[in-house]
């Protein structure tokens, strides 16, 4: 139901072509891994812990969402695309089970339609209208590597996601990743030129690298020559690069393996919002060297 015309309802528009690509690049991911897991015995799971609607509209952030998500609304012309649960469900051949996770009442409720309209993938399809951290978490700890292999799509706004859901999807050692790492949209702009970075973006900014040696890595003392004397200044050296880079060092702490070559995702003013990564979850050396062969190719060809 690509391109469908919904003019009557009034909604911003989500993105421009950033999110085509990212779901674009999903979606390429997606066929692929149901293609390479189709002859397995595992049960394959689609896990979509920021699910929307189903559809790629969406209504503007709030602040609340995400740090400075207003960069994100950008106008697009009426038309609905699928979002990436519907990306999902129209993978084929089909996924064992889906598991939705969407925290806004409004959209939960648009979202649960897709059992009406994927009727013979309902009974696969689980909805949770709870923060995607707990509902995460508590999906790993019961998770079972034996049997289960999954993909998890982390789309959100801004900071939702925790350092520890990262570790404990990576415990599992089952679950490959698709992370959008909000870059230039949250975690650029918490890191102010002067060094002085509010307690609360402190924490917010521990809370998603699951360390503190961000500070560090990202500031520095200079000294410089004032009129009468020297003076020591902070100075700010996390550039986009920087900050990418030292995101993929802590993925590479704990998954077993992290595409080289992660995607930065640009406004239409080209600049940075997010950076999509990969972590593959499985160390055995055959599944995630195809895994990340995929995922570095999709990433390349964008
Ligand atoms: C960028 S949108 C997701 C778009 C969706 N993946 C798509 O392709 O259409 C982020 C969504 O995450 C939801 N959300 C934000 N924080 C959340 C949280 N902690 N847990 C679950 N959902 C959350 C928002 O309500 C919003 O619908």
């Amino acid at each position: 139901m690509r391109g469908l015309q919904l003019a009557d309802k009034q909604l911003q528009f989500f993105g421009g072509s950033w999110t085509e690509q990212k779901l674009h690049m999903l979606e390429e991911y997606l066929k692929a891994y149901v293609k390479v897991l189709k002859n397995q015995r595992f049960q394959c799971v689609y896990i979509d812990a920021f699910a929307g609607t189903g559809y790629r509209e969406m209504n503007s952030p709030s602040l609340e969402e995400g740090f400075f998500a207003k960069e994100l609304t950008e106008s697009e012309p009426q038309e609905f695309f699928d979002g990436s649960a519907r990306i999902a469900l129209r993978t084929k051949p089909s996924f064992s089970k889906y598991i939705f996770i969407e925290r806004s009442s409004k959209r939960f409720e648009e979202l649960l339609k897709l059992k009406t309209e994927f009727v013979s993938l309902a009974d696969r399809i689980v909805f949770d209208k709870n923060d995607c951290n707990s509902v995460l978490q508590d999906l790993c700890r019961g998770w079972d590597s034996f049997r289960m292999r999954g993909v998890l799509f982390l789309d959100p706004f801004g900071m939702q996601v925790e350092w520890s859901t990262l570790e404990a999807v990576a415990r599992t050692q089952a679950i490959d990743v698709w992370i959008l790492f909000p870059l230039g949209v949250s975690v650029n702009r918490m890191l102010p030129k002067d060094g002085q970075v509010p307690d609360a973006w402190r924490e917010r900014l521990c809370r998603t690298f699951g360390a503190s040696d961000w500070y560090e890595r990202f500031y520095r003392s200079s000294t410089v020559q004032g009129f009468f004397d020297t003076e020591t200044r902070l100075v700010k050296i996390g550039s986009f690069n920087a900050i990418a880079d030292y995101y993929l060092e802590r993925l590479r702490s704990i998954f077993a393996g992290v595409a080289e070559n992660p995607r930065v995702l640009l406004n239409s003013r080209n600049n940075p919002l997010f950076l999509l990564c990969f972590a593959v979850g499985n160390p055995s050396l055959k599944a995630k060297e195809t895994a990340l062969k995929i995922a570095q190719h999709i990433l390349a060809k964008g």
